[in-house]
């Protein structure tokens, strides 16, 4: 699994303290990247040993990996509720002083889509992470899902608040980036992010905009893996 920094062993602790608290039951929202896949390795172990769950995928990724660890899928639309969701972040704003904490920038795999979709659906949403997640400033860049016809024109928009988007490029081939659903991903730096409520919402009132990676006021908890155990922060 191909990791975004960080130390694998925190992101291993912070994943696997997450899928301790996995029900049997429950429905559970499985986010994407390396920290969420040791928590749904964790629980595909916990299926082994006769935890019955409903996982529901929020990437191609996450859906291949419940699959090879035997977790039953469903989707949102085929049930009545997530009773927890366990995704990862790029950045988790870590500063109880703030009125932005717990503020988080996700879309580092261009899945933030549906992530924020099945994570802001959830009665419970646990952030799992590392400590170089934590910031007490949002500064890094805001993924921002667009109508592939869109970029050009959501470009501009960005740069009239003040942003630089970037068209994401994919690593290994020619062409940009194309999300689960078929759609581009814009970097957009905007310098220290005073306000992310604020920015938030002007970003979703773009049209062409699909989905922003700014989560306001969605995560419940953060579960911070360490050199030598797991800090919950709320
Ligand atoms: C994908 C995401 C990931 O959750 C985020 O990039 C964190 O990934 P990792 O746990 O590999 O550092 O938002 O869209």
């Amino acid at each position: 699994m191909k990791t975004t920094g960080g130390s694998d062993a925190a992101k291993r602790r912070a994943g696997e303290r997450a899928a301790e608290a996995v029900a049997d039951g429950d429905v559970v929202g499985l986010g994407t990247g390396s920290t969420t896949a040791y928590a749904i390795e964790a629980i595909g172990r916990a299926v082994d040993d006769g935890l019955e769950v409903r996982g529901i995928a929020t990437s191609f990724q996450s859906r291949q990996l419940a699959l090879e660890e035997g977790i039953s899928l469903t989707e949102l639309d085929a049930v009545e509720g997530v009773d927890l969701a366990i995704d990862g972040a790029d950045r988790v704003v870590d500063d109880p002083e703030s009125a932005a904490h717990g503020t988080l920038i996700k879309g580092g795999g261009a899945a933030h889509t549906r992530e924020k979709l099945v994570d802001a659906s959830a009665d419970r949403f646990v952030v799992v992470a590392d400590p170089s997640k934590l910031t007490d400033r949002l500064e890094a860049s805001v993924p921002v899902a667009v109508l592939p016809e869109a970029h050009t024109v959501v470009a501009e928009r960005i740069a009239e608040l003040g942003g630089e988007a970037t068209l994401r490029d994919a690593e290994h081939k020619d062409g940009p980036v194309v999300t689960d659903a078929g759609n581009l991903v814009l970097d957009c730096a905007f310098g220290p992010i005073g306000e992310p409520g604020e920015l938030a919402e002007r970003l979703s009132s773009l049209p062409g905009v699909v989905e922003h990676g700014l989560f306001v006021d969605v995560a419940d908890a953060t579960y911070v893996g360490t050199d030598d155990g797991v800090e919950v922060r709320r």
